[in-house]
């Protein structure tokens, strides 16, 4: 064994203080949480999403009582998506921004409400087109990129003209930032909202229980050929410098836990953007069932794996679980 003094690292971890001296900028504030919400064009319901216990779709007059506790505890920010139960789907996704629209209805009610909450809203099609792709097809099903980023802009500025402060554009159409800023730009709302682009978004099984939630999947085919392969990198790479070329604001690596190394890569390209990691429904369900039976303690995993987030360089997590982190934050998580 080599005692030799350069090699004994257990003085360097044997209380709180200096175990928290080896971990600078990992730590989690109520800004590093973003908390995605599910907002019903049924008034007045809440239902919980079967496959992701204590997460609900909400009706816009069930979520103020909801949503108050959790901006007690400091919640700053949530990324809306909107669910059909009512309104029809169609080839054109007309209810995505039509004035039934759940979200643009329920967004200036939370700025009365929350004041100094930040609004995030996810721009896709899928929740309301009839095929459910993020795109609009051509009658031969092939995806036209062009109309898709039309109808995407055409979104964005209404959720803008609604109150939104950030649009996020989860549909990985091709040219769609650079779309979606010249129109938010002519639109007039340029310098008043953000465009969070999902620029790094992997093709993933970990996405299965959102599109329950959203009533969103597929009828046919999958994702594979606008979302990312798992296994690739470099076109990662590519997908993040093209959205800062187009004039995205913010970035953002999905899923979160088996995309660390990507994380890494992205910060390290782009420090000056601030970094949003989605820990998705499937890693959300992965633990909380993990936890329910028994293979480990809730707490102590999430807290490890958002810990690991964070030292890959995420600024902002969003996390189906930040009502419990914030809750746990009271006490020091
Ligand atoms: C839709 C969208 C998805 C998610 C966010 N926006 C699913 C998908 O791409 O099919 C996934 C979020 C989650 O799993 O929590 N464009
Ligand atoms: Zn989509």
């Amino acid at each position: 064994m080599d005692n030799s003094p350069e090699n004994i690292l257990h003085s360097r971890i044997f209380n709180d203080t200096l175990r928290k001296w080896q971990c600078s900028n990992t730590e989690i504030a109520t800004h590093n949480l973003m908390y995605p919400l599910f907002i019903t064009d049924n008034d007045d319901t809440k239902e919980e999403v079967s496959s992701l216990p204590n997460v609900y779709r909400f009706g816009i007059n069930r979520l103020k009582e909801f949503l108050e506790p959790i901006i007690q505890l400091g919640l700053k920010s949530v990324l809306l998506f909107g669910v059909l139960c009512k309104l029809k789907k169609d080839d054109s996704a007309t209810n995505a921004d039509s004035v039934e629209n759940p979200v643009i209805r329920i967004i200036p009610l939370l700025k009365k409400w929350f004041p100094d909450l930040t609004i995030a809203c996810d721009i896709c099609l899928c929740p309301y087109i009839s095929h459910g792709h993020c795109a609009i097809l051509t009658n031969e099903n092939i995806i036209d990129v062009k109309a898709t980023c039309t109808r995407l802009a055409d979104i964005a500025c209404s959720y803008a003209k609604a109150g939104a402060d950030i649009v996020a554009p989860s549909d990985m159409m091709d040219g769609r930032i650079r779309e979606i800023k010249s129109r938010l730009a002519s639109c007039g709302y340029i310098s008043r909202v953000n465009v969070l682009s999902y620029s790094a978004k992997f093709q993933s099984c970990f996405y299965g229980p959102f599109r329950d939630a959203a009533g969103s999947a597929p009828s046919f085919g999958d994702r594979r050929c606008y979302q990312l392969p798992p296994g690739s990198k470099g076109i990662a790479l590519s997908a993040v410098k093209r959205d800062v070329r187009e004039g995205c604001d913010m970035l953002m690596v999905k899923p979160a836990l088996a995309y660390l190394d990507i994380v890494k890569q992205t910060k390290e390209t782009f420090p000056e953007f601030p970094l949003f990691v989605y820990q998705v429904s499937g890693e959300y369900a992965m633990l909380y069932y993990g936890a329910k039976n028994g293979i480990f303690d809730l707490r102590t995993a999430l807290k490890e794996c958002i810990t690991g987030m964070r030292r890959a360089g995420a600024d902002c997590i969003i996390s189906y679980f930040s009502p419990e982190i914030l809750m746990w934050l009271k006490d020091g998580l």
